[in-house]
C-alpha cells in the first residue's frame, strides 16, 4: 500500500501509542532500558514483570489493542511505553539494545526478526523467549552474529502467572552480552533461598535446548500423574473427593511439586454447567506443541534412552485415536482379577513411593541426555546450575531438585543421578513400591507405560550384563555385522549354523 493509492502506509498508523509514566521526559522515553516484541499474556506479563523492578520497557504489537493492554495493565510508578511501529519501538530503546521477542515460535521469529533488522546496530541483544526449536536458534544464532547482533534462545517456563511474578528462565548464547542482561533477568526471576532461578548456560542454543528437555521431563511427569490418577480412581475405586484429598495431601511429602500442586487444584474445581468435577467433563483427547516430541527424536539421534519421555509422547498420540479405542473397548474385553484386599492407607503410601521413584527416573532420564547433549553440541552445560534454576518458577520445579542439586555438587560430571549414592539408595529402597504397583496394574488391565518405562529404565541400566549380547550375534549370523568379544580386543565373525 502507499500513500497515492489512498490507502493509509502501515507506518503511518504506528505512533507511540502511549507512555504510562508521567514523570518521563522526552530524553528518557527515547532511553528504554528493555523491549518486547509480542504483547499476547506472555509477553504483557513479563513486561510488566519487568517494569515492576524499575526497568522501562517499550512494548510492540501488530495489533493495537494488544499494544494499548500493555498500558491499561501497567500500574502507575511503572515507566511503560507501548507502540505498534518497529522503528519507534527500536527508536525508543538505549543501546546497546535488548530487546525480546514473546512470539510464537518457528516462522513469526524469523519474520520478527526481518521486521526490527533494519533498525538495529552492532552490539544489540535480540532473546527469543519461545520454545523454538533449538537448530532454528544454531541457524539464527549465527545469521545475526554475521550482522554484529548477539541472539539469545532462552527458554521461559512457568506459564502466564510465571512471567507476572517470576519464571524460570534459560538463556544460551554469546556469554559477554549475557553480562548485560543479567541484572534484568535475575532481578525478574523467581528466587528460591535468595537466589534467582536464571543463569548463564551455554553457548548457541544450549538455552532452548536446556528448556526442550525440561518440557519433555514435564510431559514423563505429567503422564506418571495420569497413570496415577487413573490407579487411584480405576484401580482403587476411589471416588473423585478421595483422589483429590491423595494428590492434596502428596503436596506436603517427597512428592511437593508445582504439577502435583496442581493436580490436586485441577481435581477440586466443579463444572459450572454440570454437578460434576469439572476434570470429568474435559475430553481425554491430548494436545501437544511438540516440545516433548523434540526431546524424544534428538534424545534418539543422541541415542540416549528417555523411555518414560517417549512413554509420554506415545500415550498423547494415542490418546488421539478416539473413536478407534471406543471401538477396541467393546471388542479387547479383559475380563482378569481386579480384587484389591489391601487397606487403601497401605495402597495410597504404596502409590506414592512408587511415584516418586517413577518421577526421579523422569528428571535422571532427562538430565542424563543434558550432559551427552553438552558434550555433543558443545554447550558446556552445568548440570548443578540447571537443577539450580529448575527449583522455582518453572512446570517442573519440586522440592527434588534440591537434592539433585547436591548430587551434582558432590559430582558435576555425574554421568546419570541414579549413580549419586544417596539418590540411587533411595529408590533402590522404593522399588518394591513401584513393582508392586505395575503389577497391580497389569492384574487390573490398566495401560500404565510411563510406569513401566521408569522401572525397566532402572532395571536396565542396572544391569551388568544385558541379553543385548545375542543381538549382537543375530546380526553377525544374517549380516555379518561383526560382534566384540567378553575375552579378548577386537571384531570377529563367525559362521554360525
Ligand atoms: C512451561 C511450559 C510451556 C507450555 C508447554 C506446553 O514451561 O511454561 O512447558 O512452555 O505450557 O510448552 O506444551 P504442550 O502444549 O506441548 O503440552
Amino acid at each position: 500500500m502507499n500513500d497515492e493509492s489512498g490507502s493509509l502506509n502501515f507506518r503511518h498508523h504506528c505512533l507511540i501509542i502511549k507512555c504510562k509514566s508521567k514523570n518521563l521526559t522526552i530524553k528518557e522515553m527515547n532511553n528504554h532500558d528493555f523491549g518486547i516484541v509480542g504483547l499476547g499474556v506472555m509477553g504483557r506479563n513479563l513486561g510488566l514483570n519487568i517494569a515492576d523492578h524499575s526497568f522501562s520497557v517499550v512494548g510492540m504489537a501488530r495489533d493495537p489493542k494488544k499494544a494499548a493492554a500493555l498500558l491499561t495493565e501497567a500500574e502507575d510508578h511503572m515507566q511503560v511505553s507501548s507502540t505498534t511501529d518497529p522503528a519507534t519501538f527500536v527508536g525508543l530503546l538505549k543501546t546497546p539494545r535488548a530487546i525480546m521477542l514473546m512470539v510464537p515460535a518457528g516462522d513469526p521469529v524469523d519474520e520478527t526478526i526481518a521486521t526490527l533488522l533494519p533498525f538495529l546496530g552492532k552490539g544489540d541483544i535480540i532473546v527469543d523467549g519461545g520454545n523454538s526449536y533449538f537448530p532454528d536458534t544454531d541457524r539464527r544464532f549465527l545469521e545475526l552474529e554475521a550482522k554484529g547482533i548477539h541472539f539469545f534462545g532462552m527458554g521461559v517456563s512457568g506459564g502466564e502467572n510465571g512471567a507476572r511474578f517470576g519464571p524460570s528462565m534459560m538463556p544460551g548464547g554469546d556469554k559477554k552480552a549475557y553480562e548485560r542482561l543479567r541484572p534484568i533477568f535475575e532481578a525478574v526471576s523467581a528466587k528460591v533461598n535468595g537466589e534467582p532461578c536464571v543463569t548463564y548456560l551455554g553457548n548457541g542454543s544450549a538455552g532452548n535446548y536446556v528448556k526442550m528437555v525440561h518440557n519433555g521431563i514435564e510431559y514423563g511427569i505429567m503422564q506418571l500423574i495420569a497413570e496415577t490418577y487413573d490407579i487411584l480412581k480405576k484401580g482403587f475405586k476411589l471416588g473423585d473427593a478421595a483422589v483429590q484429598e491423595v494428590f492434596s495431601n502428596w503436596n506436603h511429602t517427597n512428592l511437593q511439586s508445582f504439577l502435583i500442586e496442581i493436580t490436586g487444584k485441577v481435581l477440586n474445581k466443579f463444572d459450572e454447567d454440570s454437578p460434576e468435577r469439572l476434570v470429568n467433563m474435559v475430553s481425554d483427547v491430548a494436545r501437544s506443541k511438540g516440545t516433548g516430541k523434540w526431546t524424544s527424536q534428538d534424545a534418539m539421534n543422541l541415542q540416549v534412552p528417555v523411555p518414560t519421555i517417549d512413554a509420554a509422547v506415545n500415550m498423547r498420540d494415542l490418546s488421539k485415536y478416539k473413536s478407534q479405542r471406543v471401538l477396541a473397548s467393546k471388542q479387547l474385553i479383559w475380563a482378569g482379577n481386579a480384587d484389591i484386599f489391601e487397606e487403601e492407607s497401605v495402597l495410597v503410601n504404596r502409590l506414592q513411593d512408587a511415584l516418586y521413584f517413577a518421577i526421579v527416573n523422569t528428571y535422571a532420564q532427562g538430565l542424563a541426555q543434558l550432559q551427552v547433549a553438552s558434550d555433543t553440541y558443545n554447550y558446556g552445560l552445568n548440570l548443578e546450575d540447571i537443577t539450580r534454576i529448575w527449583r522455582g518458577g518453572c512446570i517442573i520445579r519440586s522440592v527434588s531438585l534440591e537434592d539433585f542439586r547436591k548430587a551434582y555438587q558432590r559430582d558435576p560430571k555425574l554421568p546419570n543421578l541414579l549413580l549419586d549414592t544417596v539418590i540411587g539408595n533411595d529408590l533402590s529402597a522404593k522399588q518394591a513400591a513401584i513393582r508392586d504397583t505395575i503389577k497391580m496394574a497389569i492384574d487390573l488391565g490398566l495401560p500404565v507405560p510411563a510406569y513401566m518405562a521408569s522401572l525397566s529404565y532402572f532395571d536396565a541400566y542396572r544391569s551388568a550384563a544385558l541379553p543385548t549380547n545375542l543381538i549382537q550375534a543375530q546380526r553377525d549370523f544374517f549380516g555379518a555385522h561383526l560382534y566384540e568379544r567378553t575375552d579378548r580386543e577386537g571384531t570377529h565373525h563367525s559362521q554360525w549354523d
